[in-house]
């Protein structure tokens, strides 16, 4: 474009459609303090030249270059840089959605025909759903088993897979995996390593540090904090993995849009103060829970009685064990569960995690709604098991409601 100022000559019709057209501000007239938000679609550029080269994602003078949104748009790419630098990996692609940033991160490992994937048999239920639905009838071969057991070396050697997924800490129980040990034993047949770090963020838990090569968020979590923005988040450890996953990211056109990315970014900001203040809340919650007797059984990695306390203590950061715990109702019926979340009156009964409010989700309604009983069953989440994520209130009211509840329900 030219830099001579043709709007006098326009008539009304057009100034309307290229009125307010943006121009970065100079800086003599205040730069903001806080990213504005880009809610545009395509960029343009001072020349077909560099236009050209915007499409390689670099300007003439190397920045970041925007060309088409779906390609990146400037509040995700500050959410990727943002990430990038939080989980110490060499680059980030942000998505609209957790599921949106798995389904990458398994293409990008490599799944397609013929491959074999070994997940822990403990995820979420639509990231099994995912894996069944989806990359089994690709032709993928899907071995879902105990990753957080002693045997996980043994287990990843006698299976050869091409990629391993699992979860910092799974979801119901707050279960830890060895990372350590899992990465030295996948990269010793060449597989490609994904965790899911949502339930930990990169406050409490930094898996590239334990030889990761992709980290997935649902960012909807900790990362927002606030329930109002869905997203996630890939990070990578390579450049070779980091360029796959963007070209992925590009046509499966699951891109973050600039609004989410930028209350998304914000909600980072407290990351640190939010998760701090839930892992002491959740910690007192889990000590009140521990002998309640309406409570049968208390699963919180916190507690030295949790069968990974130990790795717990050498994953987590110092004395922090997460905001996320569950136990189970001594009446383990689907009822009682039902009975004690009617009775809640300030944990709220919703399904998500990581909010500034505390929320409380029953697994077999929710998270592992498509299995049957008896696979939930075999997993170890009964029919009495309520789920708690601990959030910022005061933990005093948070177990003045449990306690309330339990007691009337
Ligand atoms: C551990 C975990 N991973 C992924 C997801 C999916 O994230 P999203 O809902 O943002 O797609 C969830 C959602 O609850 C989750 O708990």
């Amino acid at each position: 474009m030219t830099q001579t100022d043709h709007t006098a000559s326009w008539t009304l019709e057009t100034q309307l459609v290229h009125g307010g057209i943006c121009k970065p501000p100079a800086e003599s007239a205040g730069l903001p303090t806080v990213h504005p938000i880009y809610a545009s679609t395509t960029y343009v550029h001072n020349s077909a030249q560099a236009l050209d080269q915007a499409f390689n994602g670099i300007t003439p003078t190397g920045e970041q270059a925007y060309v088409y949104a779906r390609q990146g748009n400037p509040n995700s790419y500050a959410l990727e840089e943002a990430l990038k630098l939080a989980e110490g990996g060499v680059g980030a692609v942000a998505f609209g959605s957790g599921m949106a940033a798995i389904h990458t991160a398994l293409a990008t490992g490599g799944l397609s025909v013929g491959t074999k994937v070994l997940a822990s048999k403990d995820l979420y239920g639509p990231s099994i759903g995912l894996l069944r639905k989806v990359f089994q009838p690709a032709g993928v071969t899907i071995v879902l088993a105990d990753l957080c057991n002693e045997q996980v070396s043994q287990t990843i050697e006698a299976e050869q897979p091409d990629v391993i997924y699992l979860e910092t800490l799974s979801n119901p129980l707050v279960k830890l995996a060895d990372l350590d040990k899992i990465s030295a034993a996948a990269h010793a047949i060449g597989a490609i390593t994904i965790v899911d770090s949502t339930f930990t963020t990169p406050y409490l838990l930094r898996p590239i540090e334990h030889g990761i090569d992709l980290v997935v968020h649902s960012a909807t979590k900790y990362i927002s904090g606030h329930g109002d923005s869905n997203g996630g988040i890939l990070i990578s450890a390579s450049n070779a993995l980091l360029d796959q996953a963007r070209t992925y990211a590009t046509m499966f056109g699951a891109m973050l849009s600039p609004f989410e990315a930028h209350l998304m970014l914000r909600g980072l900001r407290t990351l640190s103060l939010r998760v701090e203040r839930q892992c002491q809340n959740a910690m007192q919650v889990a000590c009140f829970l521990q002998k309640h007797p309406a409570v049968e059984r208390i699963h919180y990695p916190g507690l030295a009685q949790h069968p990974h306390h130990e790795l717990a203590t050498h994953l987590l950061k110092r004395e922090h064990f997460g905001g996320l715990l569950s136990f189970e109702l001594r009446e383990q019926t689907r009822e009682a569960a039902y009975r004690f979340m009617d009775q809640l009156t300030l944990c709220l009964p919703a399904t998500t995690l990581g909010d500034v409010f505390s929320l409380v989700s029953y697994p077999p309604m929710s998270s592992h709604r498509s299995l049957s009983q008896h696979e939930r069953q075999e997993m170890g989440i009964t029919e009495g098991c309520i789920r708690l994520s601990v959030g910022i209130e005061y933990a005093e009211d948070i177990i003045r409601d449990l306690d309330q509840a339990l007691q009337r329900h």
